[in-house]
């Protein structure tokens, strides 16, 4: 109560003194100085940061990420010229490797200034609960994020009334990528959308004549539990999918096994050396016609840019069998590390993510779309398109394997749950492990 009172108290007596001293002003300056003085105080409210460093961690190292990357370090070195950049990232996609570093870094007191983050458990789970991160409500405030930032993006990015994080873009993760040449030669024509049958179907044609049907890169091993996320997704389709997350359907509910049973048959068609491959040299794996198809969020979209590779000619998309009518959301953002030591710098870092023109730089090289509402569609190609058109009307889903539907320890669970499946395929212990994952996480019966 005092604290509002003397809010009050304090800001009358501010008008008061404004007013006062309007009173006592001298004679108006000439125009011209008033001019100059103006641009001169503008100048040195926008002026950038002295110099320093600012420290980006992110895991972002394949061709077509480091060259999004680049794109965001561009904005901001065009801003603040005087500023170091830091570029400490930590290879293996998803984060895999990325996440433990940090943690370790965190836990011993050697914050990065800004990381790479998603939205949901993640965020609120591993780094705002903890206190890691600092909020960023008043920059959402001052840069007018509020009203152009979806509110259920919002939702994702808050805690206890405040937001923690920039998001730059958002990721579809559920697509499944082909080489369209490739599938020309075999007489094989992929329409719109895609059911789990026409996928077999053109699977064995191209197994008939040779042709390795699918390309996975699970040297990590995140990307073949998106692979089964993508097709649990598709055989159960959104709203029981949803329901796993909130504990109303269970981890070994039929359909759950069916979806399980038909991951195992998609296994039978990979690459042999999935293993030995990364997600993106199993993507450039099917650009040089080692295979047909791969199934992985739109990030692989970014590799056929960097590669120079033409939509609809070279490549082609549709979404996961059986998953048309949802959107897996991705959604990649920095945050503030509490204590930064670059705190000025690491500010305008974020409100370089945060704006329209960043966003516009960033998203055509990364494949992700824009996290605003405002950005110019005609800035984007025709696969950006079909995205944004995808997010505006479809059932927005959220990713385990990316860190948002689901606390870290289950995420980890499916990882350990997945990597014995891909040997033994024993779908009653993979749905038992889940089960069990998800009781011991709070949010299964
Ligand atoms: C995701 C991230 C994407 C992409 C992908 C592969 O977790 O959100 O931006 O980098 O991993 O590394």
């Amino acid at each position: 109560m005092w604290l509002k009172r003397f809010a009050i108290s304090f800001s009358i007596v501010l008008v008061l003194a404004l007013a006062l001293s309007g009173c006592a002003a001298p004679a108006a300056a000439p125009a011209a100085a008033t001019e100059a003085a103006a641009a001169t105080e503008a100048a040195a409210a926008a002026a950038p940061a002295a110099g320093g460093e600012l420290e980006v961690f992110s895991w972002w190292t394949s061709g077509g990420e480091a060259a999004a990357l680049q794109s965001l370090f561009d904005a901001f070195s065009a801003k603040y010229p005087g500023v170091k950049i830091i570029n400490a990232t930590v290879a293996g996609g998803g984060g895999s490797a990325a996440r433990g570093v940090l943690q370790t870094r965190l836990a011993g007191g050697d914050a990065p200034d800004t990381w790479q983050v998603h939205p949901g458990f993640e965020l609120l789970g591993q780094y705002v609960e903890p206190s890691y991160v600092a909020p960023l409500t008043s920059i959402y405030e001052s840069e007018g994020w509020k009203d152009v930032v979806p509110s259920a993006l919002l939702d994702l990015m808050t805690k206890d009334g405040e937001i923690y994080q920039v998001t730059v873009g958002v990721h579809r993760g559920n697509g499944l990528w082909y080489n369209k040449k490739l599938l020309t030669a075999n007489g094989i024509e992929v329409g719109p959308t895609m059911s789990v049958d026409e996928f077999f179907a053109a699977a064995d044609k191209l197994k008939a004549a040779g042709v390795t049907p699918l390309c996975v890169g699970d040297s990590g091993i995140w990307a073949t539990s998106q692979l089964f996320e993508n097709t649990l997704l598709g055989v159960i389709g959104p709203e029981k999918y949803k329901g796993l997350w909130d504990g109303s359907v269970r981890l070994d509910d039929p359909d759950v096994k069916k979806a399980m049973e038909t991951y195992g048959k998609m296994l039978d068609y990979q690459n042999e050396d999935h293993s030995a491959l990364s997600w993106d040299q199993a993507v450039k794996k099917l650009m040089e016609g080692g295979c047909a198809f791969s199934s992985m969020g739109d990030w692989a979209y970014g590799e056929f840019v960097n590669a120079k590779q033409k939509d609809n000619e070279d490549f082609g998309w549709v979404s996961h069998p059986g998953t048309a009518g949802s959107f897996m959301i991705v959604a990649d953002g920095f945050v503030l590390g509490q204590g930064a030591p670059d705190v000025e710098n690491t500010t305008n870092w974020l409100k370089v993510l945060g704006s329209k023109e960043g966003q516009e730089a960033f998203n055509p090289l990364k494949g992700s779309i824009c996290a605003r509402t405002d950005c110019d569609r005609t800035k984007f190609g025709v696969y950006h398109n079909w995205s944004m058109d995808s997010f505006a009307k479809d059932a927005l889903v959220p990713s385990v394997v990316h860190g948002s539907a689901a606390p870290a320890d289950f995420q980890q669970a499916l990882n350990d749950a997945v990597t014995s499946f891909v040997v033994d395929r024993n779908v009653d212990a993979f749905a038992n492990g889940l089960v069990a994952a998800a009781q011991s996480s709070g949010f299964g019966k």
